[in-house]
């Protein structure tokens, strides 16, 4: 399964790919995974706050509303376990990904200047 998943990262993020062992050393630390063959989803809860650490849908099922239905899932879940906040970081000119966390309620309330290799990130958060 986490073959699979390395696979499918890896055409959401091919300059940066995941191997099988990043995603379980993931999972080691506490994370929690959500996984298809059209998406995934890894967040991580501590104490009342939450991150998405990494999101992504098949290039063949974008603007379907996978990566909206998994952010609620992610939510509901760390709510129920106590986190009032979800966290995420995005690369300013990643549009896609921002336009998508914008559509399902989070807001800017910082900057990490040239955090992804020269780009800048975006921080992002939401009332959960
Ligand atoms: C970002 C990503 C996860 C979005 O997944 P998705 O399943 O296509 O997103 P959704 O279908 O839930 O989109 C919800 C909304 O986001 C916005 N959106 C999504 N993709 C968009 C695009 N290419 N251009 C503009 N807006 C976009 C739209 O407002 C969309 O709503 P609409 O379809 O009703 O207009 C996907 O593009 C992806 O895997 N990208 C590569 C990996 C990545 O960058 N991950 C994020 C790292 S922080």
């Amino acid at each position: 399964m986490l073959n699979e998943l390395a696979q499918l990262h890896a055409l959401c993020f091919p300059h940066k790919p995941w191997a099988a062992s990043d995603f379980a050393d993931l999972k080691k630390s506490g994370c929690d995974i959500i996984a298809s063959e059209h998406g995934f989803i890894v967040w991580r809860v501590v104490a009342d706050q939450a991150e998405i650490i990494t999101i992504g849908v098949h290039p063949d099922a974008r603007q379907t509303g996978i990566a909206s239905a998994m952010l609620v899932l992610a939510e509901s879940d760390a709510k129920t376990r106590g986190a009032n906040k979800m966290f995420l970081e995005v690369a300013e000119n990643n549009r896609p990904a921002r336009a998508m966390y914008e559509k399902n309620g989070y807001t800017q309330i910082g900057v990490r200047p040239k955090y992804y290799d020269g780009v800048d990130a975006i921080l992002m958060e939401k009332n959960i």
